[in-house]
């Protein structure tokens, strides 16, 4: 799979995360509000250098990756969405550790999106959900996707069922029982 996987949306662009987003990952993961539903704190230095590396490790791959979402008009960088592996038992995702070759065995696949604070309420996030999820099932072999969100998080849950994906009630997630949804693959 090609490690330049680009989508287009109605209005994003969806590319693979690259060195020079890391200023976008400061600017999400120290703004209070963005974090509230993910750690519930903002990200120190190392903890934002981690993150930039693991996100450069798996936009990498490719197939699996972490994309970053831009405006199409003004090519102003949105947010990021993801397809990654779903942590279950860890508080911080292994995403370093997968098998690229596995992803149709019994690791859960998650879909996610963190958007700047200032993008939010334009429906952004469903719009690069949708296309990924559609991306999984026509180009993968993914036969289901899984999502999870803080109890609180109502704005994603409302992106999630958008999306089409249903509730399956809670599971543990980040080493935490959470709200989790899960579409799947139809006639697969
Ligand atoms: C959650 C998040 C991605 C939503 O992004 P977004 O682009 O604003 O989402 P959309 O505009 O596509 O849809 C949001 C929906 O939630 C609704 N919504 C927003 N806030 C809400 C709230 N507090 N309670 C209930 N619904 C809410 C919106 O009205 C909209 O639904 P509608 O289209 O039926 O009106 C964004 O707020 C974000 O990045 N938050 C911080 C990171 C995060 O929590 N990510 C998700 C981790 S699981």
């Amino acid at each position: 799979m090609s490690s330049t996987l680009r989508f287009e949306t109605q209005r994003l662009l969806l590319r693979p995360y690259e060195e020079y987003d890391s200023g976008l990952t400061r600017e999400q993961m120290t703004d209070p509000d963005v974090v509230k539903y993910l750690t519930g704190k903002i990200f120190d230095e190392n903890e934002l250098t981690e993150r930039v590396n693991a996100s450069l490790v798996r936009s990498l791959c490719g197939a699996i990756s972490v994309w970053v979402l831009i405006d199409h008009e003004t090519g102003e960088k949105l947010g990021t969405s993801i397809l990654l592996p779903m942590p279950i038992e860890e508080t911080k995702p292994t995403w370093q550790d997968l098998d690229l070759n596995s992803l149709d065995s019994e690791i859960k696949i998650e879909v996610g999106y963190i958007l700047k604070k200032s993008a939010w309420g334009k429906g952004y996030a469903t719009e690069a959900c949708t296309r990924l999820l559609q991306f999984a099932f026509e180009k993968t072999k993914l036969k289901e996707v899984w999502a999870v969100t803080d109890d609180g998080n109502a704005a994603s849950q409302r992106v999630l069922r958008k999306s089409g994906m249903k509730d399956v009630g809670i599971t543990k997630a980040y080493n935490e029982n959470l709200p989790t949804f899960k579409l799947t693959k139809k006639n697969g």
